[in-house]
């Protein structure tokens, strides 16, 4: 298989959850029992994804590499790098330039929940890296004028994609999971800054759809996408997390189960991660997906 990379975004002043933001960076914030960063690195672990490159502000960035080190004991990579003013999601791409190197790439904002069958990121990852271009996807919200809208033409394809659009042309907005093939690079070289003077996704997405390189897929009713961004709905997905955790005793978004279930570690190497955990519930879980492997 191909090395599969990603970046995951952690950036962002945290504005509208202030006074939270004033103790920890958005992503960091627990959405139920784990920090909110850990969501969306298990979905891209889940793709398969192996090498990370965690981009956030100078200030954050000791945080996450405290957390996380260099992903050793998750049989993964991760590199860090800092973006030193908020410029716009795509500016992750001209930073990470080094790290992308001549490979296709990913791209996952940290504070992006996804639950379901995650199936429709493999086949992206699979389809841009047989087929070339980019993929990103479709999901229906209520209120589609907060994210990037798309609209789809009779045919299913997508025809327009606008940035927080005051009459948005349809109810799909696109959530903030990317795949790109190696042009995506070029792309944001030669992309100007928005009005709101950043290098915008959604600019970024437009240039493959004119080139007809853009796949646009729905993701259907048994999807969750959470969002996290304001207080009342950071709740709502602890509470969305906590039901399903405590109705099943499964874990949501275990880094070391998934790490494990990939084959990223073995059995010996979850028992070293597990033995640097302190007593509780989390470390309880692991020790019994342990024992039951046996
Ligand atoms: C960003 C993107 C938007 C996307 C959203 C998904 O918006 O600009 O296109 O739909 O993430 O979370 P932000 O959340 O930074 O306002």
């Amino acid at each position: 298989m191909k090395s599969r990379k990603a970046i995951i975004l952690a950036g962002g002043a945290g504005t509208r959850l202030h006074p939270l933001t004033r103790i920890a960076c958005k992503q960091l914030l627990p959405v139920y029992d784990k920090p909110m960063i850990y969501y969306p690195l298990a979905t891209l672990m889940l793709g398969g994804i192996r090498e990370v490159l965690i981009i956030s502000t100078p200030k954050d960035l000791p945080q996450f590499r405290g957390l996380f080190g260099d992903g050793a004991h998750l049989g993964m990579r991760f590199d860090y790098a800092a973006q030193e003013r908020p410029a716009g999601i795509a500016q992750a791409f001209l930073i990470g330039e080094k790290f992308i190197g001549a490979d296709g790439v990913s791209l996952i904002l940290g504070d992006n929940i996804f639950y379901g069958k995650l199936d429709f990121f493999r086949d992206a990852l699979r389809v841009v890296e047989s087929d070339g271009g980019a993929c990103v996807f479709g999901y229906q919200v209520r209120d589609p004028e907060r994210y990037g809208v798309v609209e789809f033409g009779p045919d299913g394809k997508a025809r327009s994609l606008e940035e927080k659009p005051t009459h948005p042309k349809s109810h799909f907005a696109v959530p903030g999971l990317y795949v790109y093939d190696r042009d995506v690079v070029q792309i944001c070289r030669d992309l100007k800054p928005s009005p709101r003077g950043e290098l915008e996704i959604t600019d970024v997405n437009r240039a493959y759809l004119d080139r007809d390189r853009l796949n646009v897929r729905v993701l259907g009713r048994g999807m969750a996408w959470l969002d996290t961004g304001t207080q009342a709905s950071l709740l709502e997905a602890s509470n969305y997390i906590a039901a399903i955790q405590n109705r099943q005793g499964l874990m949501i978004a275990n880094i070391e189960e998934i790490a494990f279930n990939q084959g990223f570690i073995d059995r010996a190497g979850l028992q070293s991660a597990i033995a640097t955990l302190p007593k509780n519930e989390y470390r309880e879980y692991l020790e019994a997906v342990c024992a039951e492997s046996k």
